[in-house]
């Protein structure tokens, strides 16, 4: 059974969907940047071991992503989850795990990378917005994209609002693509994209704005 570290900052929403998931995997830790992250809390109740690697106790991103890089090695994870992780990895960390590092980033990439793409949507006025899982590379929500959702922006939408609804896709899609990823199924192909195998395709398509037919 394949392993699984997830790393975390703050609310740990998608870690619990994830442990919920009852995935074939092993959840090897949970580890977060932020020693009050609420997740932390919620790990223990699942069972999950759980560590610390404060980024405020580094001087350093170089330090602390190596300080991090040993306690994840320690539990020699398959595929390294980060779940609402809050800090920028360096290159070199994130080479060390090419492959087998895995995100999730609120919005339909490649529109809305970096942060606060909900504001940023409304703003925009797309009327379709979602979420993605994705490779991590080290190019910033640039790297292979595994699957995403997407919601309908509708009438009186507020930040917080469209943030639930596309929240509540995430919870949908991180798992899954965890389950594709331990069942071997996601091949990253010569020209960077990620192929589902043995995928039994539907097309459906979601138009926005939409009405009641007549
Ligand atoms: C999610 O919206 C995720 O897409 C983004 O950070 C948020 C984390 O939420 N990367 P949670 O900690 O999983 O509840």
């Amino acid at each position: 059974m394949k392993s699984v570290v997830i790393l975390i900052s703050g609310r740990g929403s998608n870690m619990q969907a994830i442990l919920e998931a009852k995935l074939p995997v092993k959840i090897a830790a949970v580890i977060s940047s932020n020693p009050a992250a609420h997740g932390l809390e919620t790990a223990r109740q699942h069972g999950v071991s759980v560590a610390v690697v404060n980024h405020r106790e580094h001087d350093s991103r170089e330090a602390f992503d190596a300080e991090l890089m040993a306690k994840i090695d320690g539990f020699a994870p398959d595929l390294l989850v980060l779940a609402g992780f809050m800090r920028i990895l360096t290159p070199g960390f994130v080479r060390h795990y090419a492959g087998r590092l895995i995100n999730i980033h609120p919005s339909l990439l490649p529109a809305f990378s970096g942060l606060g793409t909900h504001a940023r949507a409304l703003a925009e006025g797309v009327k379709i917005h979602g979420c993605t899982a994705h490779f991590v590379t080290p190019d910033l929500d640039k790297g292979p994209i595994i699957v995403q959702a997407a919601v309908p922006v509708l009438p009186g939408d507020t930040e917080e609002i469209l943030a639930a609804r596309v929240l509540e896709q995430e919870h949908l899609i991180y798992p899954q693509a965890i389950r594709w990823f331990a069942e071997g199924r996601l091949s990253l192909m010569p020209n960077g994209c990620v192929v589902l195998q043995n995928q039994q395709a539907v097309a459906a398509a979601l138009v926005s704005p939409s009405e009641p037919p007549q």
